[in-house]
């Protein structure tokens, strides 16, 4: 047992809400996941052609709703590279928010979760206000304040990158989008939300100047990818912040661009996201970062639930350690030897245990068990 594994509960954050009870990212999930009593929810934020933010994991709007069988919206359907990875579908950019109005979500792990499919094309796509509304409610009827652990997808993309499908750039920054509208929403507490990022560029940028300029102190997360160099581009992006791996590709200024920062600069093409997991890169992140998200599948020591030494490492430097994402269906658990698995339960004890800050999981109502009973183990 870590030596204080027990002084702080570890976070329990629904993923995308109860995604894996209801539809990913609707107001049905988010509340079903605050009902079950985790400590934060997650949205994923992706803008509209107006400017709005919806909570969707993708921009990409095939999977999560039923755009592709709403006849008026047939001609929307395009081919794009999001972070430099062809993709075809309905982009969130090339709709308004009374056009993604007409849309329902859908499940889109459907045949793993045929209870979260029962519920196909009953709920809204909704915006960063309607959450925010939802969870003041919550705290308005049931007295607990539930927390925002919001998460801007494809910064670089929205910014610099993108087009709409009439080919007009995109150019929002809806990272500093986001603190605006958090402060309009006046849901600024830093007890009460994290903002995450796989991109290093608009964290910094929110750390060093958007957040002074509007006076808040929301602790920002990097998210790290995969640290194996197994999704590197241009087949994947994975295994890379984007914005780095962008502005390399462009040959930037990147001292300029990483605020005078040389570790960006100096370190390898592409820098890739072990290179974030040294003690360099965990010193560079603790200047704008109050912690790490790191990929699930890359926090263990070889067949075992033992932690790798860089989740000690971050914790000595000061960051909090808040891995994703856990699912408790058979292909999603952690190989054992050849032929067995860990057990959720088994997993979330042995992270408990060595003292993990949080965590991200699809089964807010499992992780909450778990922790009851590592928190009674505790008071033996
Ligand atoms: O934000 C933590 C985790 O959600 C990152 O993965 O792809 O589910 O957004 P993703
Ligand atoms: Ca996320």
């Amino acid at each position: 047992m870590a030596a204080d594994a027990c002084v702080t509960a570890p976070l329990v954050i629904a993923h995308r809400g109860a995604s894996g009870h209801l539809p990913e990212h609707t107001l049905e999930a988010y509340m079903l996941a605050m009902r079950m009593g985790a400590d934060f929810i997650e949205p994923d934020l992706v803008p509209t052609k107006d400017g709005q933010l919806i909570s969707r994991h993708e921009n990409d709007l095939t999977h999560t709703t039923n755009v592709a069988v709403v006849p008026q919206f047939a001609d929307r359907k395009t081919t794009k590279r999001i972070d430099g990875i062809p993709i075809t579908g309905w982009f969130s950019e090339d709709f308004t928010l009374a056009e993604i109005k007409q849309l329902k979500a859908r499940e889109p792990l459907s045949a793993l979760r045929p209870q979260g499919a029962e519920h196909n094309d009953k709920f809204d796509i909704v915006t960063l206000a309607e959450i925010v509304g939802l969870v003041k409610q919550f705290e308005a009827d049931t007295g607990r304040k539930v927390g925002l652990y919001i998460e801007t997808k494809h910064p670089t993309y929205f910014r610099y990158e993108g087009k709409r499908i009439a080919g007009a750039p995109i150019a929002l920054d809806i990272s500093k989008m986001l603190v605006q509208q958090l402060q309009q929403l006046r849901f600024t507490e830093p007890s009460r939300v994290f903002i995450q990022s796989f991109e290093v560029q608009n964290l910094l940028e929110l750390k060093q100047q958007l957040m002074p300029a509007l006076k808040l102190k929301i602790p920002l997360i990097q998210l790290i990818g995969d640290t194996e160099k197994a999704y590197l581009p241009p087949q994947d992006s994975f295994s890379v912040p984007y914005d780095v791996f962008y502005h390399q590709q462009q040959s930037a200024d990147l001292a300029s661009i990483y605020k005078g920062s040389s570790f960006v600069a100096l370190e390898s093409k592409p820098l890739d996201y072990s290179v974030l997991l040294n003690d360099k890169g965990l010193n560079f992140i603790q200047n704008y970062a109050a912690g790490i998200g790191p990929w699930r599948s890359s926090i263990y020591q070889k067949h075992s639930l033992n932690l790798k030494p860089f989740v000690k490492a971050a914790q000595q430097q000061g960051l909090k350690v808040h891995p994703y994402t856990f699912r408790a269906e058979a292909n999603y658990l952690m190989p054992k030897d050849e032929k067995t698995t860990f057990s959720y339960n088994q997993e979330m004890q042995a992270l408990f245990k060595q003292g993990i800050d949080g965590l991200f999981t699809d089964y807010p109502d499992l992780a909450l068990e778990q922790r009851a009973l590592f928190q009674q183990s505790c008071k033996l």
